[in-house]
């Protein structure tokens, strides 16, 4: 349990930077629709997140479109636009955050020997005058300026300085340290920002940040540690999704600090409340599991199995328990209603879940919670959460998966026959297929021709029982990205078919918002 804190001041507040949006989305299979990031966005900003990176604007007419609705929408937060050091790059990025309360341009560009040499063909000297002049280009347009090094932590700490001081002295008001490649250690990232804010004679200018990649498992002691030696600012993502191995969890370093304050005598602004609200969201609309043993927001972080640890918990939950599951939003598992339970019983569960929805999103889960109690025994949170979370996902997808009927079993071939709506019209096709799901696939295939790569087809139960509901996860690859697709229901088959047609949306989506811009690095 954590000591007494030491007395804190403002100097000691760590802002939150989320990236979920941005390095988040940049992993395979991560990509979020407009709308899920719209929602992605307004939960952030409900939960105290200091800074919000939406996106990448020159990326994509998507990206652009999604970090402008950002920035206008939302009410606390600073909202960040990401540019590479390129001019265009980062007038878009200022297009698109220009209608936020506090906008704020992010420009980088690599710093390290092996990036300068083969990735930018650069020498250093003509890197530093990038470093000031697109630091400058930003200043321009926004007061509010970040700078980053790629590979800060591969670069040498001559040179790092000399770019640091002059980012400054261009007009950068946060200096980020990225450990892009995952590389750093501890005590090694800590002596780097003590090394730099003591030799850079500007350094009190500007707040320090750092972003750490999880190559070696180290991203969160990574950032702690950078933030004993001086960091206020933690770039991070929510569930850690990012690039390769992921970025540090949002999560983990907001209850790191919290839990430890004898260790880390920090505050952040994070409503720790929301955590599991938050993690459930993203998983949901990026289709990520969270693993189960997670950190704060896994299925089994406050989970006691073994016997002696379930009788020490029922004498003391102190025994072994640093944090309660109330701080981090989880409610027990509990039963919930079954098909006699109303409005208002439901009304008040999805309130005690942290969903919040409009009147019409309220009936429609409604009757799918009736639906689903008419046909499963037991309803429990779990349940609830995978219904909404797909109903969430689902919301604003223009196909749909109106009725389906499979013949599987020993006599094939199997067959399924499948009606989809496409906006309002209905369309039906038969289909075989090796196995039951093989021939839904081919159905909707037949419906919605496409090229995409079936990337893969994960089936796990949503709680426990034969009739427990099946959640189907499936990732679609198209021209070099991949969107995921994610459904419940306690037919399988259904839920396959759900989960497909919700990956084709996506793509679809995509599609009609323009394709990724091919970047290279400037
Ligand atoms: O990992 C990294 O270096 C980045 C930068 C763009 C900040 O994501
Ligand atoms: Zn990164």
């Amino acid at each position: 349990m954590s000591e007494t804190a030491p007395q804190q001041t403002d100097a000691d507040r760590v802002l939150i930077f989320d990236t979920t949006l941005r390095d988040g989305e940049q992993c395979p299979g991560a990509t979020m629709t407009f709308e899920e990031k719209l929602e992605v966005a307004d939960l952030l900003d409900g939960m105290g997140v200091d800074i919000i990176e939406a996106g990448f604007p020159i990326a994509s007419v998507g990206d652009f479109e999604a970090v402008s609705e950002i920035a206008k929408r939302v009410r606390n937060a600073t909202v960040a636009g990401l540019a590479r050091a390129g001019f265009k790059d980062i007038d878009r990025a200022g297009e698109a955050v220009r209608a936020a309360r506090r906008p704020r341009i992010h420009t980088f560009i690599s710093t390290s020997p092996v990036h300068m040499k083969h990735k930018l063909q650069k020498e250093p000297d003509e890197v530093l005058e990038m470093v000031v002049a697109s630091v400058a280009r930003a200043r321009n347009l926004v007061d509010d300026v970040e700078w980053s090094c790629e590979d800060g932590t591969r670069t040498e700490h001559d040179f790092l300085c000399r770019c640091v001081e002059a980012a400054i002295k261009a007009g950068a008001t946060t200096i980020n340290i990225p450990d892009t490649v995952g590389y750093t250690t501890p005590d090694e990232y800590r002596a780097l920002f003590r090394t730099v804010r003591e030799r850079v004679p500007n350094a009190d200018k500007a707040v320090f940040s750092v972003h750490c990649h999880d190559d070696l498992g180290l991203a969160v002691a990574n950032s702690l540690a950078g933030i004993e030696g001086g960091a206020r600012q933690v770039e991070c993502t929510v569930n850690g999704i990012g690039e390769r191995a992921g970025n540090a969890a949002l999560e983990e370093i907001v209850m790191a600090i919290r839990t430890r304050a004898d260790a880390y005598p920090f505050t952040t602004g994070i409503d720790a409340t929301q955590l599991t609200r938050a993690s459930k969201l993203v998983s949901a609309v990026t289709s990520f599991p969270v693993q189960y043993n997670k950190a704060i927001v896994g299925r089994n972080a406050f989970a006691h199995e073994s016997g002696i640890h379930q009788d020490g918990m029922l004498k003391n939950t102190q025994t072994y328990e640093i944090m309660t599951p109330e701080s981090v939003g989880v409610s027990k598992t509990s039963l919930v209603m079954g098909k006699h339970s109303g409005r208002a019983a439901f009304r008040s569960k999805l309130k005690e879940l942290g969903y919040q929805l409009g009147e019409n999103a309220l009936e429609d889960a409604f009757n799918q919670f009736k639906a689903l109690a008419d046909r499963k025994k037991h309803v429990y949170d779990e349940d609830i959460e995978a219904l909404i979370d797909q109903e969430i996902a689902s919301a604003h997808e223009h196909v749909r998966v109106l009725s389906l009927t499979v013949i599987a079993g020993t006599m094939g071939p199997q067959s399924a026959t499948l009606t989809l709506d496409f906006d309002g019209e209905h369309r039906t096709v038969q289909a075989t297929g090796n196995g039951p799901v093989d021939a839904i696939f081919n159905a909707v295939n037949a419906l919605v021709p496409n090229e995409a790569n079936l990337e893969l087809y994960q089936v796990s139960a949503v709680t426990e029982g034969t009739d427990a509901q099946a959640e189907v996860s499936v990732r679609l690859e198209e021209n070099g990205r991949s969107v995921t697709g994610r459904a419940a229901d306690t037919d399988t088959l259904v839920a396959s078919a759900r989960a497909y047609v919700s990956a084709l949306n996506k793509l679809l989506a995509r599609r009609s918002k323009g394709a990724p811009e091919a970047l290279r690095a400037v």
